[in-house]
Parts: C-alpha cells; sequence; structure tokens
C-alpha cells in the first residue's frame, strides 16, 4: 500500500516516518522543494527527528519525497499536514488547506480517501475541504471517494511513540470512517472513532482550549499568590500530588507555539457565526496575552533594585523556542519580550542552543538574521540582566548563576541551584 502524506513539517514527517517504519510506502508531499531534496538525500530538518531513520527508510524504498501533486494519482489515501495559521485580523487563515485540496482535486481518482490532520474549527472538512475537493475532481465525496478528520496530537521533543498516541478520526460517512480506520491502523495502535468530522475537529479544539485556559488560571493565580507571599510553583507541586481530578500546569511568560496561541481564535470564530460566544476562551486568551508586560514590568523592577533601568541596558533573553528542548520558535512569546523590551530602549540579544540563527517569519520580520551569542562568561557576564523565557535543558543553569550579575527567571528552573541572595529574581 502507498499513501501520500502533504505537508513535511513538525505534523507531516514524524506521521510519514510512522506509517513508514511499519511497512506503508510513503510519499511525502509538500511545496518546498529544499525540503524535499534534504528528505530524498535522507536528511532532518528538524533536530528531534534523527536523519539516520529518514535515511534507512528512504534507502528500504518505504519513503520517498517530491513537489509533483500528480503522483497522488497512484495512491490509496492522501493525508493532508499544512498549516493554519490566524490572518492579522485574527481569524482562520485556510489559504493552505484549500490550496491544497485543489491540488489533490486535479489528480483524485475514485476510491481514494482524503484525510485533513490541521488543526481547524468545526465543519471545515465536510463543508470547505469537501467544495474544493468535489469541484475540481468532479467527484463526490461519501460516493466516489473517501473524506475524514483525524487531528494530529504531536507533542515535540517528548518522548511519545506516535504509534502509542491514540487517534481520534471522524468520517464523512461510516464508510469513509471505515476506509480512514483501515489505513490508520496500519501505523497507529488505538484509534478513537467518533459521530462525523466535525466532532473530532471539535475534541482537538477541545484538548488546545483546555491546555490555554489551564495555563491562564495559573498565569492568574501566580499574581494572586506572590501578592499574598506564596510561591506558586510550590503550591502546583503540592497540589499535584493529589491523585485524582487534578493536573498540573505551569506559569510562563505567554503562550507559544503553532497550536495553543491560535486554535481557540479557531473556535472562537466559528461560534460568533452559529451566534455563541467563547467568553472562557477570550478571557484565557486575554490573560496570557497580557504576560509579557508583567513579565517586563518584573526585569524593570529587578534592574531597580541594582540602580539600573532597561533603557540602555544590555540584556539577554535565554530560550528563544517556545517551549523546552525543541527547535521550533513560531509564536514565541520570546520575540514579545525581546520587541517589549527594545521598545523601552534596551539592547536585546537572545541565547538559544537549538536556535543559532533567526529565521525570516511572517510575524518578526525585524529579528531576521541576528545570531545567539556565544554561552562563555565573557559574553553572559556583560548583560546587566538574563531573562529566562525558555529553560532547555542544554543549558548549564550554574554556570548562569556563576556568570551573570542577575537573573529573572520565568521558568523556576533557577530553583535547583544555590544563589547568592537578590540574585535571581521570579516572574
Ligand atoms: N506542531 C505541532 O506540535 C502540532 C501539533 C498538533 C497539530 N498541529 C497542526 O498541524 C498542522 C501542521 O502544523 P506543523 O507544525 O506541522 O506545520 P509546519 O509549518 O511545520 O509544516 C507544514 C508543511 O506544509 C508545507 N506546505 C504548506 N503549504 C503546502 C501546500 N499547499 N502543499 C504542500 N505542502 C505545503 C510547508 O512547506 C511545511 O513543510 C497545523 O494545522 C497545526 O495546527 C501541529
Amino acid at each position: 500500500m502507498t499513501i501520500a502524506i502533504i505537508g513535511l513539517g513538525y505534523v507531516g514527517l514524524p506521521l510519514a516516518l510512522q506509517f513508514a517504519r511499519r511497512g506503508v510506502r510513503v510519499l511525502g508531499l509538500d511545496v518546498d522543494a529544499k525540503k524535499v531534496s534534504a528528505l530524498n538525500a535522507g536528511r532532518s530538518y528538524i533536530q528531534h527527528i534523527p536523519a539516520g531513520e529518514i535515511k534507512k527508510l528512504v534507502r528500504a524504498g518505504k519513503f520517498s519525497a517530491t513537489t509533483d501533486f500528480a503522483e497522488i494519482k497512484n495512491v490509496a489515501a492522501v493525508l493532508i499536514c499544512v498549516p493554519t495559521p490566524l490572518k492579522r485580523n485574527r481569524t482562520p487563515d485556510l489559504a493552505f488547506v484549500l490550496n491544497t485540496g485543489k491540488s489533490i482535486a486535479r489528480h483524485l481518482q475514485r476510491g481514494q480517501l482524503v484525510v485533513l490532520e490541521s488543526t481547524t474549527y468545526p465543519g471545515t472538512t465536510e463543508n470547505e475541504l469537501r467544495a474544493v475537493l468535489e469541484k475540481g475532481s468532479g467527484l463526490k465525496a461519501g460516493q466516489d471517494f473517501h473524506l475524514a478528520f483525524s487531528p494530529e496530537r504531536e507533542d515535540p521533543g517528548n518522548p511519545h511513540r506516535l504509534a502509542d498516541i491514540p487517534k481520534i478520526i471522524g468520517g464523512y460517512t461510516p464508510a469513509c470512517l471505515a476506509a480512514a480506520q483501515k489505513i490508520y491502523s496500519r501505523a497507529i495502535r488505538a484509534l478513537v472513532p467518533v459521530a462525523n468530522c466535525r466532532t473530532a475537529e471539535a475534541a482537538k479544539l477541545l484538548e488546545n482550549v483546555f491546555r490555554g485556559v489551564n495555563i491562564a488560571l495559573v498565569n492568574e493565580l501566580k499574581g494572586v499568590y506572590a501578592a499574598m507571599d506564596i510561591d506558586v510553583w510550590e503550591v502546583i507541586a503540592a497540589a499535584k500530588t493529589k491523585p485524582f481530578g487534578f493536573m498540573p500546569f505551569y506559569p510562563g511568560p505567554g503562550l507559544g507555539g503553532h497550536c495553543i496561541p491560535i486554535d481557540p481564535f479557531y473556535l472562537a470564530w466559528r461560534a460568533k457565526q452559529v451566534g455563541q460566544e467563547t467568553r472562557f476562551v477570550e478571557l484565557a486568551g486575554e490573560i496570557n496575552r497580557a504576560m509579557p508586560e508583567k513579565i517586563i514590568a518584573r526585569v524593570a523592577k529587578a534592574l531597580a533594585a541594582q540602580n539600573k533601568k532597561i533603557s540602555g541596558a544590555k540584556i539577554l533573553v535565554l530560550g528563544l523556542a517556545y517551549k523546552a528542548n525543541v527547535d521550533d520558535d513560531r509564536e514565541s512569546p520570546s520575540y514579545v519580550l525581546m520587541d517589549l523590551l527594545k521598545a523601552r530602549g534596551a539592547n536585546v540579544f537572545y541565547h538559544d542552543p537549538h536556535v543559532p540563527v533567526i529565521k525570516r517569519t511572517r510575524e518578526h520580520p525585524h529579528w531576521a538574521g541576528t545570531k545567539s551569542v556565544p554561552w562563555r562568561r565573557k559574553t553572559v557576564a556583560g548583560f546587566a540582566a538574563v531573562l529566562i523565557s525558555t529553560a532547555h535543558a542544554a543549558v548549564d543553569y550554574r554556570r548562569l548563576a556563576e556568570w551573570s550579575p542577575l537573573i529573572v527567571d520565568t521558568r523556576n528552573v533557577m530553583a535547583q541551584v544555590k544563589v547568592a541572595p537578590g540574585k535571581v529574581w521570579r516572574a
């Protein structure tokens, strides 16, 4: 059996490798020719995906990549893993999904299965995607071809085996669901069938909104408890000893990544269309988006305690990726912190062992080309303050404590290091 996976990024590539590992021949499709040639040469462009494995599967003839959509004529199924970002006005941008749908439609064959994996609002698969597939192919979903939605549950940097993460699937018809189950059962151990595509889309949004709301809660409690001279980190550590009904979430400098800061807006937008409000979701967004300003106020206070000001100070932001131990800097709150510091007149630098140089992105073109400063005493000691935004395990925090005159820690990572009083400020 051969399947095609479209969009070979953080979601599509691991999924492709998982199918290939299980003996399914995978054709990877991407519009980025550089990614395609890297993969065919057995190279990886995502740090936590080893090149060795790609090379092995390419050599075994189980995996190959192409930019040519005509090749999907010969596959049993097409899985779509392209981005679903927001437009400037924070409304869903389905352009990637719909353009991919149009490209598939030109080559769609009777009996094929099309599955959308990209996170999106309920209704996208059965309405928007179905429309472009049917219009471009002249075929009918549920009659001539199968259509389904199955959200990805990737946790980059954490060692879950993809095969062991249960996979939700909703079909456009019961036959579509059965066709999708048949394909996914080749690679994934536990499948979770649901009533239809929109239920599967809604389940993914619940998972991500749940994270956003709970992170907002602890971000709020951080300030509330600090005012009562209570350490929120100790509170969470204590609360999580409860063996039922509690799950720990941790405060931070704001939300990051391609999911949690974006997906709630997909839900909020769709809710408005059906006359519903999403007050909880919006409140969480408000609280989380206010975090960077609060962190900067804390940096100002910490500097003031040493008779310094943000304006004119050299400040190092430590950790640029949005979460620990990955190289993904999309939507990272570190950028917001850097922008705010710069706006207040600081000289801003960053260090991140996983992001040696900042690539050009739509959101932060002004930082493109900036390089991570070297990790050595002379450099680090030259900053008035180090602001820990992301706590990568590859950073030596004991050294940091030795080298830096002032550390503002948003991740509580300095709790593990003995430091002179007054040097570390929690934020
Ligand atoms: N990254 C995560 O942890 C994660 C987790 C769960 C779900 N998701 C969702 O999965 C989807 C993909 O996210 P990602 O992080 O893999 O994005 P990504 O940017 O890493 O990868 C997307 C890939 O799609 C390619 N692409 C764009 N348009 C294309 C087109 N028209 N045809 C072919 N290829 C095209 C890009 O070149 C890129 O390689 C999003 O909807 C996201 O919300 C992401």
